[in-house]
This record gives structure tokens, sequence and C-alpha cells, in this order.
């Protein structure tokens, strides 16, 4: 074989307490797909922030064949918020740095928007990200990896880069890396989803526990095998579909107006599992958020557990027995300098604490630690700060948090993005166990596998109204999708 255009030797990266790269080498080729799996905290970010220069290793090498750069899509997307997807872009190709020069605004918009248009539909590129949904954001993110590549023999590297995108949006994007690495380039990605990994990757790369436990082509990868590395367990079944008794309506809507849902009407009943799908800009991705009150809303009727609900927001949604669960965890649902412990009980204060009354830490302490065994949370440290966490196990804590309460009526957008095929098994077990208690779960999922085998009944949500509702035998992964693009 050719010169690889990446070879990394022996890369070993501790952080305090844990060995997060043991000794990892990785070889990339031009004109090769490479994934890298293994389950939540296994190093896969690790590897990839240290190739970019955001954490430095503490042993190993890093060389690159003449010419060639690194380019990255972070797990986190690394963008600037309060700057809109035009200047994010610009940002990456310098277009910023002119100093007091005529700044080319319009031009930078149109190539923003010729970027961006390559990946699903059109969206407003100056206005700030802060604004846009998950998935607008990832496309930025994508957008500005793939710009401005001078020839071929590059290596781009992507960090679950699928997980707040729509199938055909993910479609785009393996085009876009296939087109990539036929034309030279190597690809090197991190996913959850295995039949991802199938469908794109030439050879698997397993890590667990942050040490390399399979490199190999995937025609010789079994399924089993796959399974095992990224979880260490046996196959597990999706979550069964149990019968359940429901109760009384927690949550009446009508008329619901906000962002790009145009019109829903929506009851909830107590243990009832209800799903929304939809293709992004469908409205799915924005209905736990407005009937949250994260989002401006209007409705014509609001009712939770039959009191009429009519000035919306977060902390009076909390008060009233809601819970909410947002996709994009890392900017909405977690506070980045507090522990995670801290994080765990933040929404329960008000309800144990008297005001200026000392926090009761221990007891906090066992709470966490108990819930955290209970979503399998790893590192199993309720005194780390969130950030240091890996996604997944981020992921996990938020949901932890969001349970633990009982609500009446629990809001989850993307349950299980960035999770593992163990901590996924936990978290619809958890929904499960919430519902047969007599909570209310909504479940906003851009994963039609997932929502057929978790919920009772799902919406399909269609151009910012319902296109289809499925129960029964008509909710299967295959009706969702045909629904969710309006196929016969
Ligand atoms: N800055 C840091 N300080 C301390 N520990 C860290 C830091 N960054 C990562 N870790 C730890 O290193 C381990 C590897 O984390 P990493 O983010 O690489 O996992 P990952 O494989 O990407 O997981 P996921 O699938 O959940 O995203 C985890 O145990 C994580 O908690
Ligand atoms: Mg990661």
């Amino acid at each position: 074989m050719t010169e690889p255009l990446l070879h990394v030797d022996g890369l070993l990266k501790a952080f305090p307490g844990l060995t997060a790269l043991d000794h990892v080498d990785l070889d990339v080729h031009s004109g090769e797909i490479v994934a890298i799996v293994g389950h939540n905290g296994s190093g896969k970010s690790t590897l990839m922030k240290i190739l970019a220069g955001v954490y430095t290793a503490d042993a190993g090498t890093v060389q690159t064949a003449p010419g060639t750069e690194l380019h990255f899509i972070h797990q986190d997307l690394a963008l600037v918020e309060q700057l809109s997807a035009a200047e994010n872009l610009a940002l990456r190709r310098g277009e910023g740095a002119t100093g007091l020069a005529p700044y080319r605004t319009r031009e930078v918009r149109e190539r923003a928007r010729e970027l961006v248009s390559r990946f699903g539909p059109p969206f407003d590129v100056t206005c700030p990200l802060h604004r846009l949904t998950p998935a607008q954001r990832a496309v930025v993110a994508i957008s500005r990896a793939m710009d401005g590549w001078t020839h071929s023999r590059n290596v781009l590297f992507l960090d679950e880069p699928t997980e707040s995108l729509h199938r055909t949006e993910v479609d785009v994007l393996f085009e876009a890396v296939r087109r990539l690495a036929a034309d030279g380039a190597g690809i090197v990605f991190v996913s959850h989803r295995l039949d991802e990994v199938r469908s794109l990757a030439h050879r698997i790369v397993g890590l667990r526990d942050g040490r390399k436990v399979a490199d190999r082509p995937v025609t010789e990868m079994g399924e089993s095998h796959l399974i095992e590395i990224v979880t260490g367990v046996e196959k597990m079944d999706a979550a069964e579909r149990a019968a359940r008794e429901h109760g009384e309506l927690a949550l009446q809507v009508r008329g619901l107006r906000g962002a790009s849902v145009e019109s829903l009407d929506l009851a909830l009943r107590a243990g009832e599992i209800v799903g929304i799908a939809g293709t992004l800009g469908s409205g799915r991705e924005a209905v736990p958020s407005l009937l949250y009150g994260a989002t401006d809303a209007t409705a014509s009727e609001f009712t939770i557990d039959g009191a009429a609900y009519p000035h919306r927001s977060p902390a009076q949604s909390l008060k009233r027995g809601m819970a909410f669960a947002p996709a994009d965890r890392g900017r909405l649902a977690v506070v980045r300098d507090m522990n995670a412990r801290e994080n765990f009980t933040l929404p329960h204060l008000p309800r144990t604490t008297p005001a200026f009354a000392p926090i009761p830490v221990g007891g906090e302490r066992t709470e966490a630690a108990t819930a955290f065994a209970e979503y399998d949370v790893r590192p199993a440290r309720t005194e780390q700060r969130i950030s240091l966490f890996s996604g997944g196990n981020q992921q996990k804590i938020v949901m932890a948090k969001s349970m633990h309460h009982r609500p009446k009526v629990l809001l989850l957008d993307e349950p299980t993005q960035g999770v593992d095929v163990g901590a996924k098994a936990a978290i619809y077990a958890a929904i499960e166990r919430g519902a047969a208690g007599g909570t209310a779960v909504l479940v906003a999922s851009s994963d039609a596998k997932e929502l057929a085998a978790l919920c009772d009944r799902v919406i399909v949500m269609r151009d910012g109204v319902v296109g289809a509702a499925l129960s029964g035998d008509d909710l299967t992964e295959r009706r969702l999708v045909a629904e969710a693009y309006g196929l016969p």
C-alpha cells in the first residue's frame, strides 16, 4: 500500500485519574473511509481533539503526508454562537480578517447560502447561530469543514456529524463524503449508528476504555463483534412496547403555533408515550421547546392537568410538573461550570431547599450516585465538572435529571442522541418506567426506528402541520419514513 496521508503512532493521553487514550495507532490512506466506534467515554473525541491541536498528547507522534491538511467537525461543532452562519463560514476562510478593508458582505452571504444549500433546505444565513435549530447548526459546521479545500489529499474528521440530522440530510452528507474519498481524501468519522458505520466505512477501528481493540475492513467485521466492541455485552433487543392503560389528560393543546410549527393539536394522557416524527424543518424539531415555553408560541388552548396555562415560560412549566430535555444539551441542558451532581439537582433545588439554607450536599451525592449507577454514567464521579464528561455521558446525566422527580409531562428532544447502545437501552427502560409510573411522555426524534420501538403512537409533522398519525400495526419504521417524506 502507498504511504498513508496520516500516520498516528502510540498516542497517549491521561486526564487526572484516567487514561483517555492508551497508545493508540491509526493510519488513514488516500481514498479511505475509516469509522471509529466505541462506547461513551472510550476516547473517540479525545483522539480527534489531539489531532486538531485542542489537547496535547502525553506521548506519541502524528505525521501527515506533504501538503495534507486535517479538517474537523467536532462533536460540539465549535461554532461562534453570536455570529451568523455566513460569518462563521467567513471566519474559516479568514475573510473577517481584512482589517478596515470593506467587508464583502454580499459575497460572503451568497457563498454561505450556496454552501449550506448543498445539505438541505435553505435557511437564513444572516441570523445568529443561537437562533438556528441543532440540525441547521450542524449543517453550518459541515459546510465550514468542507469549504476551502485546495486539493484532494486532505483528511476530514467528523465526530458524530449525523446526530441531529434527518435521513435525507444524512444521505447528502454521506454522498459528499464518498465523493471526497473518491477524489483521494481520507475520511475518519465517529458514529454510534452501526448501520451508518456499515454503509459508509471501508475500515472499522474500535476503541474500548482508551485502547484500540479492533482495526479491520468492514467486510471482516461481524455484527456481533461490532456490538461487543460498543457495549461489551451481547446484542440487546429494542425496548418492547408494553400494553399500557392510559390515564387522565395530562396536557392538551390546540392551535399551537411558533417557530417551524404552523398549527398543532395534541393531547397527552398520563402513562402514554407519544412520538413526534418529521424531517428537518417539518416542525418536529420545535415541538418540545414550544410546549415547554422555551420558544415563543401561541395556542388557542393550552391546559396542564385540566388547568389553563396561558402564559408559558420554562420556570412556570417546571413548577407545573413539566420537564424538558433538549437535543442540544451542550448549550441548553447543562451548566458547563457546575459539576455533575449540581447539574443533576439543579431543577429541584427550589423544591428541596429553603432560600439561603445550606444545600445538603451529602444527601444529594447519594441521590446522584444512585441515579448515575442506574444510567451507567461513566466515570461515576458526581463531583466532576460536567463539561469533562464525554458527550454521551452528559446526555445520560441530563436524562437522569429530567426523569428524577417524576414529572407529569416529560418532553424529550432526541433523547438518545450520541449515546451508545448500552446507554440507549437504559434510557428506553427509564422512559418506559416513567410512563408506567404515570408520566405522559413526548419524544421528538429523527430516529424512526426509535419512535417505532418506543411509542404508543406517533405524530408525523410535515410542513409545520400534522401529516399523519400512526399507531398499532401501522406504526413501523418504514411507514414513519414514508409519511415524513410524503411518499405513497
Ligand atoms: N478535559 C478533560 N478532563 C478530564 N477528563 C476528560 C476530559 N476530556 C475527556 N475526558 C474523559 O476522557 C474520557 C474519554 O472521553 P471522550 O470525550 O474522548 O469520549 P468519547 O469516546 O468521545 O465518548 P462519547 O461517545 O460519549 O462522545 C472520558 O472518560 C471523559 O470523561
Ligand atoms: Mg465524543
